[in-house]
């Protein structure tokens, strides 16, 4: 298995930064949420507006904690987690949930079009490339029925948190702007955001026409 070289992934060929340590990564991440990671998770699928049948795309999935708290609210539905490291959708196929898995590159989904319900992702975009997350961004739109619903949850750093701590790409700044810019050119409508806790909370709605310019 290759490890990455600073425990936040390496970098990818492409300039994305898979994570390739699964189980350390799913370990880590149960202990640093405490207990609380599942009860996240579903609040975040709940501001989705998943809704039983919805067909949900989960992208940068990691091990699944959304994809299985999508396939949870879904039940019917056919929910899909899709993440460029091959450990990551191993591990999350072993954890199971009612969800599929697929190996694959968020900024360049092969889906058909219109053919999802709903899209979320949480922690995985400031791992791509900031010249491809334009790309995942139409990718999801693509993706995406008329009216259907997009979530993103990125990390906040904390108010208390050290510069040096900042000098990480991921630390560095509240992203809901960015990502509000970005849905906004990807032609998402309705886009709202919030914070709660380590989150950053952006959602919007594929409208039902698209301007033709
Ligand atoms: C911090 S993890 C978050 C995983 C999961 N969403 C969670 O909340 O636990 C970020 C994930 O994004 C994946 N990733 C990074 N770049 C990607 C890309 N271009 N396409 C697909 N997955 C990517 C990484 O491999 C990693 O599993």
């Amino acid at each position: 298995m290759h490890l990455p070289k600073h425990g936040h992934g390496g970098q990818h060929r492409s300039g994305h930064m898979p994570l390739h340590a699964a189980r350390t990564y799913e370990a880590a991440t149960r202990i640093a949420w405490l207990g609380r990671r599942s009860a996240a998770y579903r609040q975040l699928v709940d501001d989705a507006g998943v809704r039983p049948g919805d067909d949900v795309l989960d992208l940068g999935c990691g091990t699944g904690a959304l994809t299985r708290a999508a396939a949870e609210a879904s039940g019917t539905g056919q929910v899909t987690g899709v993440d460029l490291a091959p450990e990551m959708v191993a591990h999350a196929r072993r954890l199971g949930g009612g969800a599929s898995y697929v190996e694959a590159d968020i900024s360049r989904l092969t889906l058909p079009d219109g053919s999802v319900d709903v899209v979320v992702s949480a922690l995985a975009l400031h791992h791509v490339d900031p010249e491809a997350r334009d790309a995942v961004l139409a990718s999801a739109f693509r993706v995406l029925k008329p009216e259907g619903r997009l979530l993103i949850a990125e990390f906040v750093p904390p108010r208390w948190l050290p510069d040096v701590a900042r000098s990480h790409r991921m630390m560095a700044a509240d992203p809901r702007a960015d990502l509000v810019d970005r849905m906004a050119r990807a032609g998402f409508r309705a886009i709202e955001s919030r914070r709660r806790g380590i989150f950053a909370i952006v959602r919007a709605i594929r409208p039902l026409s698209v301007a033709l310019i």
